[in-house]
């Protein structure tokens, strides 16, 4: 990561230790993750423990220490998704995209993740592609789905 951008992010909350949240967010929001290397940085600029720094970006689900694509796609896993057909979606996507389900492609590009239950259930089985909710979905309907972000198999 490039390290201008957190001293741009830090700077923007004047190096305050008590902004130490809302900088991890914004960090995770431009990279999708919090790359190690961002993290000493921020420890660095704010004059806190490093312990600190991760204390938080590991308490918090949304905060991720891996490397997560410029697209996330999550595959909902809750009951009423499952005995949709959620599972094939999920073993579609590991085979076209030779990932499996938790991981990211080595180009960064496409991050697969899986969560149980998002409360839209009606509209399961239930795939969620960079924020945007697509239900119903079919085998056919997340191909073109892929296909809107340029990923196909
Ligand atoms: S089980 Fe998928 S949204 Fe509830």
């Amino acid at each position: 990561m490039d390290l201008a951008k957190v001293d741009r992010i830090v700077d923007k909350y004047q190096g305050s230790p008590a902004a130490l949240l809302p900088i991890l967010q914004d960090i995770q929001a431009q990279e999708n993750w919090l790359p190690r290397e961002a993290l000493q940085r921020v420890a660095d600029k704010l004059q806190v423990p490093l312990t600190r720094v991760y204390g938080m970006a590991t308490f918090f689900r949304a905060f991720s220490l891996k490397p997560r694509g410029k697209h996330i796609c999550t595959v909902c896993m809750g009951t009423a998704c499952h005995v949709r057909g959620a599972p094939k979606l999920v073993e579609k996507i590991e085979r076209d995209m030779k990932i499996r389900a938790g991981e990211t492609t080595p180009d960064l590009e496409f991050t697969l993740e899986t969560v149980n239950c998002v409360g839209a259930c009606a509209l399961g089985p239930l795939v969620i592609l960079d924020g945007t909710y697509h239900g119903n979905i079919t085998s056919a309907k997340l191909d073109k789905v892929l296909k809107g972000i340029g990923r196909t198999k």
